[in-house]
């Protein structure tokens, strides 16, 4: 069976295999750089990306786990530097690309380790000066341009944007780039600008806190989009932007009780006006199944009663408390006033932002897109440009 994808080749040591062995259950490789990986013999079958079986490219498995049988077993052999099985209960012949199988090698924890995305983050003094930015003209028809935006607010949380037409349209055009707009009560977009009598906060031309914006939704907004069709004549409105990363970070090595409750104990946060009557309940800090920080959820303005077992009241008050104060400590917040024709992406799920009051006429335009679409894209991109083939 021929695999219905193409993969790149690789001549790297870490990619060549030197020997395979094969036990009752298990078939270990020695690749060349002196590494060994073990696989379990129920998983290579499992993974085989034949016509047939599935498509490694594709994400789709054709095959079905019950037509395993128990102690699987095969003959290996190894041909023109790729691994091939053929099994014994059938006589099914599998041919597995070496540096795919180099990728997703489970049986060394720091490999598995390696595979997470460890995020930078920062302070505002390491931040200020320091925004990753792209060029939007630049961006319209080159990949490497966009992928650096990814790039950035994967790793950092923001990046900025320059040259965008400081115009109504722009700010769709903008988002399509990168994903989709998710639509909500406000519509497709939030304009943000200073009116009479608003009946919300940020249509008031006064300074902000910071927070991640609307944690009662499931899932919150993804990636943020801030397009500035103008500044405020007066240089105010400046946007102060924070990663929330760095504060659990202080926050675990500080008060790791703290730390822990924030973890696990649920905080509401809900809005309930005309129209409207959203709630999420979730612990400010919340992680991944591997146990890295994933989300992280605050906006003291729309925190509802708190919920938990009496004597855990006292202490999620103290440690709500304290990292509000940390948020609120200007070491964390880094300053950057958008010009008209800038725009600043960033994850919600990481990064607060928050502003300066105003007095002038600013104008600014707030969509949001989902990180599924926002990183859907960015594997793409990194397929395409850099081959990277375990990203599925
Ligand atoms: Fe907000």
């Amino acid at each position: 069976m021929q695999p219905s994808h193409t993969f790149r080749n690789s001549s790297k040591p870490a990619d060549l295999i030197q020997s395979v062995m094969d036990d009752e259950r298990t078939t270990t490789i020695t690749w060349q750089d002196g590494h060994t990986s073990l696989f379990h013999n129920v998983w290579l079958r499992d993974n085989c990306s034949c016509d047939e079986c599935g498509d490694h490219s594709g994400g789709a498995r054709f095959y079905e786990l019950r037509d395993i049988p128990p102690n699987v077993s095969h003959s290996p052999s190894i041909a023109n530097g790729r691994l091939m099985l053929e099994w014994a209960h059938d006589g099914h012949k599998t041919e597995y690309d070496p540096s795919w199988l180099r990728a997703h090698d489970y049986s060394s924890a720091e490999a598995r380790t390696e595979r997470r995305h460890q995020p930078k983050t920062w302070t505002a003094a390491e931040m200020q000066g320091n925004v990753p930015s792209i060029d939007y003209v630049k961006a319209q028809d080159d990949d490497a341009e966009r992928l650096k935006l990814h790039d950035a607010v994967r790793t950092h949380g923001i990046c900025m944007v320059t040259n965008v037409p400081a115009k109504i349209e722009a700010t769709e055009e903008l988002a399509g780039m990168f994903g989709f707009v998710r639509e909500t009560h406000y519509g497709r977009i939030f304009e943000i600008k200073s009116t009479p009598n608003p009946t919300i906060i940020a249509n008031a031309p006064v300074p902000l806190r910071p927070h991640t914006d609307e944690n009662f939704r499931e899932p919150p907004p993804g990636i943020m989009i801030f397009h500035t069709i103008q500044a405020s004549e007066d240089r105010g409105g400046v946007s102060v932007m924070t990663d929330g990363f760095k504060i659990a970070e202080d926050l675990k090595k500080e008060d790791p009780a703290a730390y822990e409750l924030l973890s696990n104990v649920p905080i509401p946060h809900r809005r309930f006006i005309e129209g409207v009557g959203l709630r999420a309940e979730h612990p400010i800090l919340t992680h991944d199944y591997f146990g890295q920080l994933s989300q992280f959820r605050l906006n003291e303005r729309t925190m509802g009663p708190i919920d938990v077992a009496p004597e855990l009241m006292e202490q999620t008050y103290a440690a709500v408390t304290k990292i509000l104060e940390m948020t609120y400590d200007p070491k964390y917040h880094m300053h950057h006033l958008l010009e008209s024709g800038q725009a600043l992406l960033f994850d919600n799920a990481r990064v607060m932002h928050a502003r300066t009051g105003f007095n002038g006429n600013r104008h600014v335009r707030l969509t949001h897109i989902g990180s599924d679409e926002f990183y859907s894209r960015w594997r793409q991109l990194r397929n395409k440009l850099h081959g990277d083939i375990n990203l599925i």
